[in-house]
């Protein structure tokens, strides 16, 4: 998610959750070939496993982001055709694709071709006057037939003109059965499917029906809710095993080593605000991630003190 899943956020997520699928930004397959690799791809590599997002439109440069990325250590590529942003529609990507579905799965097969690790897609089940029943199986047949490793759907239409970017992600209406239907249409390969899922039972339901559910706000403004993920999805611990003193240690640690290298604590700790919703002390705690630690100067000490302000007694596998 622009803005938010920069790789502060995923090394943080990543002390949370360590199998879930973190997703990075979109980066422009443009900005890859052109542009400053290291500030755009650079990741720790404590964020595996994690996939790194395109956009684009044009086969031949993203075979070669797709390349760059795999050369960078990324374990997945997702080819982002769900974003309806003014900026985004303006290079022809995103959303807009999905009324050019051959084109979509000319840019699959190009970086199918380009790489050995996953590549998957991220759309929308339609846009504008699109009706989602044909526009959503021929996009999902075109880019399966490519090769596409994995179709995420998040369930909803967008509408380029007329909604911003953020009302595309609330006002169209969900419609999770159309995702279904494509699954029983496809039952040998992976469908995922995203949009307004709240909470890990939330997404435990999702799963009678699909392979995979994707979190994007809830994961980010309710994080604590990621540390119970391992146990219910993938055989982890049992819940009440997280390990609070581990995670402190971890992101100051993580924090001292960024700022270090000439970084703001507040980078880190703007992603972190949201945990601890609930526990007593969470208010001071954010009080103190949104103060002091966006201070110039403030080092790890001051996550330490935002950590001991909460009282995590009462915590057992959910930080939130
Ligand atoms: C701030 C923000 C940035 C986003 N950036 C991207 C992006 O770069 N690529 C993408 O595929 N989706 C992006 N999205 C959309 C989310 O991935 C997700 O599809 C959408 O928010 C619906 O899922 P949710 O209800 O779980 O948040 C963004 C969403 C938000 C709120």
């Amino acid at each position: 998610m622009m803005d938010w899943t920069d790789r502060h956020c995923r090394f943080f997520h990543r002390q949370l959750t360590r199998r879930a699928l973190l997703y990075t930004e979109m980066v422009v397959a443009d900005a890859i070939i052109q542009g400053a690799r290291e500030r755009l791809l650079g990741f720790d590599e404590a964020e595996h496993p994690v996939a790194l997002q395109l956009g684009g439109s044009d086969a031949q440069k993203l075979a070669e982001a797709a390349r760059i990325g795999e050369a960078f250590g990324y374990d997945e590529i997702n080819l982002n055709v769900g974003c309806p942003s003014d900026r985004v529609q303006s290079g022809t990507f995103g959303a807009c694709l999905m009324k050019t579905p051959v084109l979509v799965a000319d840019c699959v097969a190009a970086m199918k071709a380009a790489v050995k690790i996953p590549v998957t897609v991220k759309c929308r089940i339609g846009v504008d006057e699109q009706d989602p029943e044909p526009a959503l199986d021929t996009l999902a047949d075109g880019v399966l037939a490519a090769g596409a490793d994995a179709l995420w759907v998040h369930a909803r239409k967008a509408w380029l003109e007329g909604l911003s970017p953020k009302e595309n992600r609330d006002i169209p209406p969900l419609d999770y059965d159309r995702v279904y239907r494509l699954k029983a249409r496809k039952p040998n390969e992976f469908i995922g499917i995203n949009g307004g899922i709240q909470s890990l039972d939330a997404a435990r339901l999702h799963l009678d029906h699909v392979d995979g559910v994707m979190l994007g706000r809830a994961a980010y403004h309710t994080p604590g809710i990621l540390t119970g993920a391992d146990a219910m999805f993938y055989g982890g611990d049992a819940p009440g095993a997280f390990d609070h003193a581990a995670l402190i240690d971890a992101m100051a640690t993580y924090a001292a080593r960024h700022i270090e290298k000439g970084g703001r604590l507040g980078h880190v700790t703007r992603h972190m605000v949201g945990l601890f919703h609930g526990l007593p002390g969470a208010r001071r705690y954010r009080q103190i991630l949104s103060t002091d630690a966006t201070r110039p100067g403030a080092g790890p000490d001051v996550l330490k003190k935002a950590f001991a302000a909460v009282d995590f007694s009462g915590a057992a596998a959910e930080a939130a």
